[in-house]
């Protein structure tokens, strides 16, 4: 696979990022079919209890790669622990114009305004029935652009009841920074009917034992964060998930800032973001004080990284931009990195 990806590499990178992404997509469900593709040995030491489910290693798949859960296989493959499919909107919908992709390779920086291009949560969900065993999958929701914000509970939980009965865990996506007014779902004051809503309907549905995270963005003032943190934990949720991408221009080497500016509105992720993400799950770990776990999530780039994160007091890690620009070996290498001594 890592071989194969470095033949694909050079063509991938010379093409427009989202065709790149559909053909990646393309040789993967054709590499899906091999029947050499076996998952990796994985250490045992790097097998980790979180919130009632066992997870082979602590490095997972971040939200917005797999939106449609098409891949399941290959990500099995390459050794993650888990994999979070979506953000799956209720609702079919195309998401932004194009163009809504922009790498940076001499940054490992990303910037997207994909908007939730979502399948929507019914065709997922069916896909959801024929899932690979022994890869943990979460499905991460969010709601449908034309769904005005005083509704987006309804969205929620139309998009719970078909993808949840299917996954091992649910995050709710409240941070993504492309669909207009779905950030506002962090106020406490919105958060709290959400996070109620959400689990009465868990409760409904007898799925009591399923895990509901949180997905926070990396752009909240210190002292919203620990407001934040206090509903959460007050609700009865299981976790929290930081960060999404970030919006905040200042993080882009100085070089890049005027081309990254140029490409418009988006959430930026990779390299840059690794900083200021770290700064908010510390804040978060602290105000958490253990009273639930963390997932990282948002610039790690290798094993130091995501042991770092964990070191910190994360229980799980997930990437994304790196995989773009690293290849799947990335994976591999993690798991090895996490467990040789530093
Ligand atoms: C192209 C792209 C699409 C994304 N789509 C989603 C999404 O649909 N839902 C979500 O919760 N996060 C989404 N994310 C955010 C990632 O899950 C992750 O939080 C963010 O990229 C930071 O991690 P990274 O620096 O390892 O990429 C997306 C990121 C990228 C680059």
């Amino acid at each position: 696979m890592t071989d194969l990806y470095r033949l694909a590499r050079p063509v991938l990178f010379r093409l427009d990022p989202e065709t790149a992404h559909n053909l990646a997509f393309w040789l993967g469900a054709r590499a899906c079919a091999w029947p050499v593709l076996r998952a990796p040995e994985r250490s045992t030491a790097l097998q980790r209890r979180v919130f009632g489910l066992d997870f082979p290693s602590p490095l997972g798949l971040a939200a917005g790669l797999d939106k449609g859960a098409t891949l399941l296989p290959l990500w099995k493959a390459l050794g993650f622990g888990h994999v979070e499919i979506g953000t799956v909107t209720p609702r079919p919908q195309p998401g932004n114009p194009k163009p809504r992709l922009f790498r940076f390779p001499e940054a490992g920086l990303i910037l997207n305004r994909m908007g939730f291009n979502s399948e929507g949560a019914d065709v997922v969900a069916a896909r959801l029935r024929h899932r690979p065993a022994g890869l943990l999958v979460g499905g991460n929701l969010g709601k449908n652009k034309e769904t005005p914000e005083a509704r987006a509970l309804d969205d929620y939980r139309d998009a719970y009841r078909l993808i949840a009965p299917e996954v091992d865990y649910i995050a709710l996506n409240v941070s993504s920074p492309n669909t207009p007014g779905l950030r506002n779902l962090q106020a406490p004051e919105a958060l709290k009917p959400l996070l109620a809503g959400m689990l009465d309907l868990r409760k409904a549905m007898g799925l009591e034992h399923q895990p509901i995270l949180l997905k926070l963005a990396p752009d909240l003032a210190p002292e919203d964060l620990e407001a934040i943190v206090e509903v959460a934990v007050a609700s009865g949720i299981s976790g929290l998930i930081a960060t999404n991408t970030t919006l905040d221009r200042g993080v882009v080497p100085e070089a890049l800032r005027e081309r990254v500016t140029a490409k418009g509105a988006g959430g930026l992720s990779g390299i840059p973001l690794k900083a200021k993400a770290r700064e908010v799950r510390q804040r978060i770990l602290a105000a958490l004080r253990g009273r639930l776990p963390l997932v990282a999530c948002g610039g790690l780039g290798g094993a130091e990284d995501v042991r770092g994160a964990l070191d910190d007091g994360a229980a799980l890690a997930q990437i994304y931009s790196a995989l773009i620009f690293e290849g799947p070996g990335l994976v591999g290498r993690i798991h090895r990195g996490l467990v040789e001594p530093a």
